[in-house]
């Protein structure tokens, strides 16, 4: 790492402190800290996290002036946003702050939550800078490197809410690739420390489609894969705000499905099985998926399913897959 990388991670580890000690310590910090512990998060989960505070009246720039932190830095560090005039202001402000750590625990950029809802962004995530490369990052993966390669296996959420409440709960191995599609880069760090991974994201339809494509991309990766599917409509975090956290660790220990068994699922959303033209497609994508397996018993078992639940003569799934085969 050269200097000037190091002196950004300098700055992001100094605002992360006044961030963190505004959110625990301060009247300003309290609707907050009330919001978060509201949500069920304890003071120690906070701690471990570090989360913080910015508040609406903007203390990032006066703060590193007061240091004779220098301008360019300042405007290369993503801290903040500039305006026509090239005055710069705090990007984070009157949001919940969220540090997201490289992979080597550097904090090298910020994630910030509403909290009173405002029409605005959920979260508002630091730009690209010299030391935050978004397609290399994931979040707390740095926490969760050893835990990962103790348990052999990783499971990659959604969000950071996710990702929390699954420690607090005592699932440690946690990690998450923040909203964005998973990329090829996060897949490559993945690999270095586990072979299997197991995909937990949110049960809404965003969710399921997030799942599809990120299985597509993990399908050459030679990673041993499984989907931790949610109840429909619920995230992680809100499975363990509704259920306790001993159920949510049971949850997630004992939910594990094949990616053949979610995308049979998948295919059925969005499709009215009570019309004929659906479920002919269905069934024919359920076949292009059969024909994929390359064990007959795995192929028998399927097939046997789709006979019997939509009482179709198995021979002609048999005629209809050797179709598929052929290609
Ligand atoms: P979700 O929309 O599922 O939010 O986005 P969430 O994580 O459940 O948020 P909470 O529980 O209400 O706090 C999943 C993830 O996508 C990224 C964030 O990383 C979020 O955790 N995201 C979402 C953004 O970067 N920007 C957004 O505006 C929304
Ligand atoms: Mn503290
Ligand atoms: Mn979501
Ligand atoms: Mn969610
Ligand atoms: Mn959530």
């Amino acid at each position: 790492v050269n200097n000037g990388n190091q002196e950004l991670i300098k700055l992001h580890e100094d605002a992360s402190k006044l961030y963190h000690h505004i959110l625990m310590n301060t009247e300003i910090g309290e609707p907050s800290l009330k919001y978060l512990q509201a949500r069920g998060l304890t003071k120690s989960t906070i701690e471990y996290y570090q989360l913080g505070f910015a508040p609406k009246n903007k203390i990032l720039e006066e703060f590193f002036k007061q240091k004779n932190i220098s301008t360019d830095l300042l405007r290369k560090s993503g801290l903040f946003a500039e305006n026509d005039a090239g005055n710069l202001k705090d990007r984070f402000f009157n949001r919940i702050i969220f540090p997201i750590k490289n992979n080597n625990g550097s904090i090298v950029a910020f994630s910030g939550r509403v909290f009173d809802e405002d029409n605005q962004a959920k979260y508002l995530n630091s730009p690209e800078t010299d030391i935050f490369n978004k397609r290399k990052v994931l979040f707390n993966f740095s926490n969760a490197k050893d835990e990962i390669r103790k348990q052999y296996s990783v499971i990659l959420f959604e969000g950071f809410m996710d990702v929390i409440s699954a420690f607090q709960s005592g699932v440690k191995n946690g990690i998450a690739s923040m909203g964005t599609s998973l990329t090829n880069d996060q897949v490559y760090q993945i690999k270095r420390h586990t072979k299997h991974l197991y995909i937990c994201y949110d049960g809404d339809a965003p969710g399921q489609n997030a799942i599809n494509r990120a299985l597509k991309l993990l399908q050459n990766s030679q990673l041993k894969l499984g989907v931790i599917q949610m109840p429909k409509g619920v995230d992680p975090d809100e499975y363990r705000k509704q259920y306790g956290e001993q159920r949510f660790l049971e949850y997630i220990n004992s939910a594990k499905e094949s990616p053949v068994s979610f995308e049979m699922q998948y295919l059925k959303l969005n499709r009215n099985l009570n019309n004929e033209q659906d479920l002919a497609a269905y069934i024919d994508d359920t076949l292009k998926i059969i024909a994929t397996m390359s064990k007959p018993i795995e192929r028998e078992i399927y097939l046997n399913q789709l006979s019997e639940q939509f009482g179709i003569d198995k021979k002609t799934l048999v005629i209809q897959l050797n179709k598929i085969d052929s290609f």
